[in-house]
């Protein structure tokens, strides 16, 4: 939630600031901001509701000259999204300003404090009240600004990623910390903050990431200091980036979504590299190979995660389940995290994320941590929080996925929790070596398998234009397809604004089946498997009550063609690995119903791709 973004160099920052806050833009777009310090030390502050193309319309024309400067796109939590409450928030003189992101849960006590002592302020922010209280400090202790943040920051009570411009001071940025991330970009005789690598990758690949409660002092022409706000200092760890300049372009493709959907074949190939090989009859994680033992004797595995991470946690817990004959709870990281939950010593917890920075599933880490459990991470984004916070864990290799709904990132979650239920499964000893070198082959052919399915396109497209105005939508599947009725009922939902609900098909008869009349289009996963005559009966109920059926079904079937309205057919493979393939037309699909209704596709109305906030 919220991109920020900060430069100083011998370069103009401005474009700089704008090239980072477009890249940043799928953190937050409600507003955007930048502040630059010129060459007569004049601070030129620009601010808007709305895109990052608005602001830069507005600041067409302007001074936006200087080579320090930082800039902010935001996704609201405290004061509805405006030009006043947009970033940079200045300080009562106006000599500071900060971008933020992160929440200041106190900010109402300080600012009552604050505005005793005469403050007065403009917007309805948090952050304004922190930079007000920085500048208060600083003030009345007669600090440097640095310091004064130091101070600052041991008596807020939140979340921040922070960066402070002083205007009597225009070789200086002081960025700092908690909870939300933040990464430094080292180049030659210049200086890129940003809340992921990708404003950065282009000039620089030598990185530092900042932990958490740690405060930057960077200084034109000098090495970056590192500080704890407890005012310790600390080594700075150089380390280098490795992503690619392409991995955070659309390269041709109309939207980032559809690009991440069409790199699906790569990405679980990737996910797969050097974990899996079917001929020598291996499966790897590296990530858990010295925790084994703990699974092996686990009487428990708990998953927690989020949105589309708790589906793929789903397919995780009939993986492991029938693999390697563990029980699995699946849960809500929100729910667990506020609940009593029963945690013991020797539970495995799986923390899923794409992003690995969901406020929720973090916390529910730390809950989970405090009661002795193992915390294995699986996560996508390499150095995030989460896989910080866990005892251990694997990358998903996905890539960066920029665009608000997730599809690579859930592919490739589930050949990792796939993988690992596997290995988990080979060390139990619970699966035949026949079924378990069948699955090994099965896996390895998967990308080939998605690449038929992205074939289909032009299909799925057509049958998207034919519903494209629904209002409703029904998405049905059973065992290991549920989840993936849930998952595209997710991604119908989240950019095409129709409603959508995913249900077990069995459950319909307990309720949705009200819903059911000849406008309700009905998609159900029914492809080959132990179910699929019980989902055939789900489908003649949806029929026999005018219900429209759209069915994603295992080649070659001529069962449910006869009964659905369409069929979109996919490769046949084991049931267990299903979930793989059978997402991908309903990604496809959601997206080009989100398109055909005009929507932004890569940027969903209220929504963000990391949720920091709870
Ligand atoms: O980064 P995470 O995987 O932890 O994010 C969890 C959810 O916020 C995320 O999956 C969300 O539901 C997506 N927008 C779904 O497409």
């Amino acid at each position: 939630m919220c991109g920020i973004v900060g430069y100083i160099g011998n370069r103009e920052a401005y474009p700089i600031l704008m090239k980072g806050l477009q890249r940043l833009e799928y953190r937050g777009y409600d507003s955007a901001g930048v502040a630059m310090i010129n060459a007569a030390g004049a601070m030129n502050v620009f601010k808007k509701k709305g895109k990052v193309s608005d602001l830069a319309d507005f600041a067409k024309g302007q001074d936006i000259t200087g080579n320090i400067g930082i800039g902010h796109t935001r996704w609201a939590t405290h004061g509805e999204p405006n030009d006043v409450n947009s970033h940079p928030h200045y300080s009562q003189s106006g000599d500071l300003v900060m971008i933020h992101n992160g929440i200041i849960e106190n900010y109402a006590a300080i600012k009552e404090g604050l505005t005793k002592r005469g403050h007065t302020f403009q917007s309805q922010t948090d952050t304004e009240v922190l930079i007000h209280l920085i500048e208060d400090i600083k003030k009345s202790e007669n600090m440097k600004t640095g310091h004064a943040v130091l101070v600052a920051l041991n008596q807020i009570i939140g979340a921040y990623a922070l960066v402070v411009l002083d205007k009597n001071d225009p070789n200086t940025l002081i960025a700092a910390k908690k909870g939300s991330p933040m990464v430094i970009g080292i180049g030659e005789d210049e200086f890129f903050i940003a809340s992921d690598a990708s404003p950065i990758v282009e000039y620089t690949k030598n990185v530092v990431y900042l932990n958490d409660e740690q405060v930057a002092i960077i200084r034109r022409g000098e090495e970056v200091k590192l500080r704890t706000i407890k005012d310790k200092e600390i080594p700075l760890y150089v380390q280098e980036l490795e992503m690619e300049l392409e991995a955070i372009e659309k390269g041709g493709y109309e939207h980032f979504m559809l690009k991440e959907i069409y790199e699906q074949p790569r990405s679980v190939k990737d996910s797969m590299r050097g974990r899996l090989n079917a001929e020598k009859g291996i499966v790897q994680l590296g990530g858990i190979v010295d925790h084994i033992a703990k699974f092996k004797n686990a009487k428990r595995i708990i998953i927690i995660a989020c949105g589309t991470s708790w589906h793929a946690g789903l397919v995780a817990e009939y993986l492991f389940e029938e693999y390697a004959r563990i029980p699995v709870e699946v849960e809500y990281a929100s729910e667990f995290r506020y609940r009593n939950p029963i945690i013991y010593p020797d539970d495995i917890v799986i923390a899923i994320s794409q992003s690995g920075e969901t406020a929720d599933t973090l916390a529910a880490i730390e809950l989970a941590k405090s009661k002795g459990a193992t915390i294995i991470g699986v996560c996508n984004v390499v150095g995030s929080s989460i896989p910080r916070a866990s005892h251990a864990g694997s990358y998903t290799h996905a890539g960066p996925e920029i665009g608000v709904a997730s599809t690579k990132a859930f592919t490739a979650q589930v050949v990792v929790l796939t993988l690992m239920a596997l290995q988990v499964a080979k060390e139990k000893g619970t699966m035949a070596e026949s079924k378990f070198r069948q699955l090994l082959y099965e896996l390895e052919s998967i990308p080939t398998k998605i690449e038929d399915v992205l074939k289909q396109n032009d299909l799925i497209k057509h049958i998207a234009d034919i519903y494209k105005n629904a209002e409703n939508a029904l998405y049905l599947g059973r065992g290991f397809t549920f989840p993936v009725a849930l998952e595209g009922a997710l991604k119908l939902k989240e950019i095409s604004y129709i409603h959508a609900e995913g249900y077990p098909a069995a459950e319909m008869k307990h309720g949705p089946i009200a819903l059911i009349d000849e406008a309700m289009p009905v998609f159900v996963i029914a492809t080959k498997g132990p179910n699929y005559e019980k989902v055939v009966s789900n489908i003649q109920e949806v029929k026999a009550r005018k219900g429209k059926i759209i069915a994603v079904v295992t080649s070659g079937d001529k069962d449910v063609k006869g009964m659905a309205d369409h069929v979109i057919e996919i490769p046949e493979t084991d049931e267990s690995l299903v979930p793989l393939i059978a997402v991908v037309p309903l990604q496809l699909l959601s997206y080009h119903v989100a398109v055909m209704r005009g929507c932004n596709v890569d940027q969903p109305r209220n929504l963000a791709k990391s949720v920091t906030v709870e």
